[in-house]
């Protein structure tokens, strides 16, 4: 069991020992598991991995409950008898009939119709089920594992999401850690990664210690997902070639910007003077952020911070490294700081920074 974990799971960082811990404890279990995490940190992985390590006869039967439009859902997971509606020409199983035996994945629970959680709560609690458009019922046996990247409490106390089901399905949650939160796991993933075939297709490549140390201090706020494409984009890239820092830097990571955490940057909320923070739809196609969670585990080390003089620190430094990768041209840095003109002159002329010599 250990072995299949092992397989499916890269990591050996505390937190993904602990993580694979607790799927070889829970595993072989009847009990219902939450995963949460941000996006890309493998849910879907942890899943597949409890199933596989739980001996279950039967199939592991997913479905992105975010994918399907909700007038589908319902047959999509119940089934549907002939006449059931227009175009149900045939009667059809549904996933939980197909995972009799097996395991449940409903991944991105959060986004679970409100009007279909109660018919959710009641297959979930009478372990049967109805099809629509037919009265029998159906026993089931399967074993649910959930997903969301959502904060599902939050989501009950604006009422979109239902108390009893959330009590329900959090009997065992599993919290993944950010790939920010495990970095010294990078070697081992990269090195997992290039040993797969489909991408070493291309041709092999290799990284430069100092490119390695790049790719340690990126922030990854695409996760393992971001990760792996950045490994495909060095294959298709430097196929056969040995990769350096700078073409990390400029090649690798200054590429299209990946799919942004809705995590909240709050470092950077707090500085006010920096006008508002985005929407979470608008910054899906912003470039990342730095990750707050690379603060957080300051106080395990420290007493205090001075937050302002730290915030302080950032935006000089950033204001110095803008104005240098521009040489100098006040405007073109202002736009790299998506800053006006007027208002970076005047953060300059406070903070007394020079402009450098071009
Ligand atoms: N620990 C891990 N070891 C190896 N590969 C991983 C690991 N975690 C994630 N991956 C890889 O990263 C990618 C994203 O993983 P996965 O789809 O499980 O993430 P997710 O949390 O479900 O993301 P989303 O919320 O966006 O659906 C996949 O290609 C997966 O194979
Ligand atoms: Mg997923």
């Amino acid at each position: 069991m250990t072995a299949i974990i092992d397989k499916l799971i890269t990591g050996q960082s505390a937190a993904m020992v602990d993580l694979k811990n607790m799927v070889k404890m829970v595993a072989p279990a009847a009990t219902t598991v939450l995963i949460l995490g941000e996006t890309g940190t493998g849910k879907e992985v942890v899943s597949r991995a409890i199933h596989h390590a739980s001996n279950r006869k039967g199939d592991l039967i997913s479905i992105n409950c975010a994918a399907i439009p909700s007038e589908l859902l319902e047959s999509e997971l119940f089934g549907h008898e002939k006449g059931a509606f227009t175009g149900a020409d045939k009667p059809r199983r549904g996933r939980f009939e197909m995972a009799d035996g097996g395991t449940l994945f409903l991944d991105e629970i959060g986004d679970m119709p409100l009007s279909l959680q109660s018919k959710l709560l009641r297959a979930l609690e009478d372990r049967t089920i109805q099809r629509v458009g037919g009265g029998k019922d159906v026993k089931v046996n399967f074993r649910l594992i959930c997903a969301t990247h959502q904060n599902l409490k939050s989501k009950v106390d604006d009422g979109s999401f239902r108390a009893d089901l959330y009590y329900r399905i959090n009997v065992f949650p599993m919290q993944l850690p950010s790939l920010a939160e495990r970095k010294v796991d990078l070697p081992m993933l990269i090195k997992a990664m290039m040993e797969d075939d489909t991408y070493m297709e291309n041709g092999s490549f290799q990284f430069e210690e100092e490119a390695v140390g790049e790719l340690m201090r990126y922030p990854w706020p695409g996760n393992v997902r971001e990760l792996r494409n950045v490994i495909e984009r060095a294959s298709v890239l430097f196929a056969g070639r040995t990769i350096t820092a700078s073409e990390v830097r400029e090649n690798l990571l200054r590429m299209k910007a990946p799919k942004f955490s809705e995590e909240t940057n709050f470092l950077w909320q707090a500085t006010a003077d920096l006008g508002e923070p985005l929407a979470a739809e608008e910054a899906l196609d912003r470039p990342p952020l730095p990750h707050p969670s690379d603060h957080r585990d300051w106080f395990a080390y420290f007493d205090e911070i001075d937050l302002r003089r730290h915030l302080q620190d950032i935006e000089v430094t950033l204001i110095e490294a803008a104005l240098d990768r521009h040489e100098g041209q006040v405007s073109r840095a202002a736009d790299a700081l998506k800053l006006r003109r007027t208002t970076l002159i005047e953060k300059m002329r406070k903070y007394v920074i020079e402009k450098p010599a071009s």
